[in-house]
């Protein structure tokens, strides 16, 4: 994806910037307040216990500020439940989110795998996914270690989307190739992810 030196570059000036300062003293206190909202759904330190919500800890800042946006606009980012609750937070308020979830470490979520699903998954990943979700944890979307259930959703509410209304190209793309999956292509593919930390 072409975005993704991008986010690398502005990720690096971001780290190099806050180098010499005390970054968010004063504003430490009410970032954790709006992150209590999140983490009931998203997990502490917003790493998700599951079921049915992603990770969202250690993203990149202007990868989460553009998500959340994104979410808020009409035709963006695809969301269940986003949509609604980005439209409770101002510019203000989403760059402390991101501050916040950006400071705290990844951790995989911890759930069963079927080690021969997960296989088959990798193959998958292979041929159709990999292109665009090559290194998720680098990527501004993470796939890698989130909770199976969020996975399955996704990809099921992704493949029910009418292609000819969604705008951006790679989800375009996407869509039609998730709608050719099995469910059980789906299911391996989910186990994949999930194995990966
Ligand atoms: C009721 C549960 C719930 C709450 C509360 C919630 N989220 Fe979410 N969040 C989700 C789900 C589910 C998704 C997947 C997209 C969707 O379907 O809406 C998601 C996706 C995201 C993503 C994108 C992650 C990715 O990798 O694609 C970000 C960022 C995010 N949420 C931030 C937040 C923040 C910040 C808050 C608090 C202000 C919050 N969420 C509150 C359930 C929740
Ligand atoms: C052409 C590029 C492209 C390909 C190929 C692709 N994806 Fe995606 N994928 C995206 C983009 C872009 C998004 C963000 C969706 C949005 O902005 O609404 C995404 C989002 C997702 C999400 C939701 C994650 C989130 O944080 O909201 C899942 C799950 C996913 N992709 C799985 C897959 C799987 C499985 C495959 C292979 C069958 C695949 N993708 C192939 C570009 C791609």
């Amino acid at each position: 994806m072409e975005q993704k030196n991008k986010y690398r570059a502005i990720k690096a000036a971001l780290l190099i910037s806050c180098v010499g300062f005390a970054p968010m003293a004063l504003a430490g206190a009410s970032a954790q307040m709006l992150a209590g909202s999140c983490v009931g759904c998203h997990g502490p330190d917003g790493n998700s216990v599951g079921p049915a919500s992603p990770s969202i800890s250690a993203m990149a800042k202007d990868n989460f500020v553009d998500i959340m946006k994104s979410y808020k606009t009409e035709g963006g980012r695809f969301s269940t439940i986003m949509g609604r609750i980005s439209k409770g937070y101002d510019d203000k308020e989403i760059d402390l989110l991101a501050d916040y979830f950006g400071a705290k470490k990844s951790m995989a979520t911890k759930q069963k795998v079927d080690k021969k699903m997960a296989k088959k998954g990798a193959k998958i990943h292979k041929k159709s996914c990999k292109k665009c979700h090559a290194d998720p944890k680098e990527d501004d979307i993470m796939l890698n270690g989130q909770p199976k259930a969020y996975l399955m959703n996704a990809m099921d509410d992704f493949s029910g989307l009418d292609v000819s209304k969604i705008a951006s190209k790679d989800v375009k793309k996407m869509v039609k190739k998730l709608k050719k999956l099995k469910t059980a292509d789906r299911k391996a593919l989910a186990n994949y992810y999930a194995s990966q930390k």
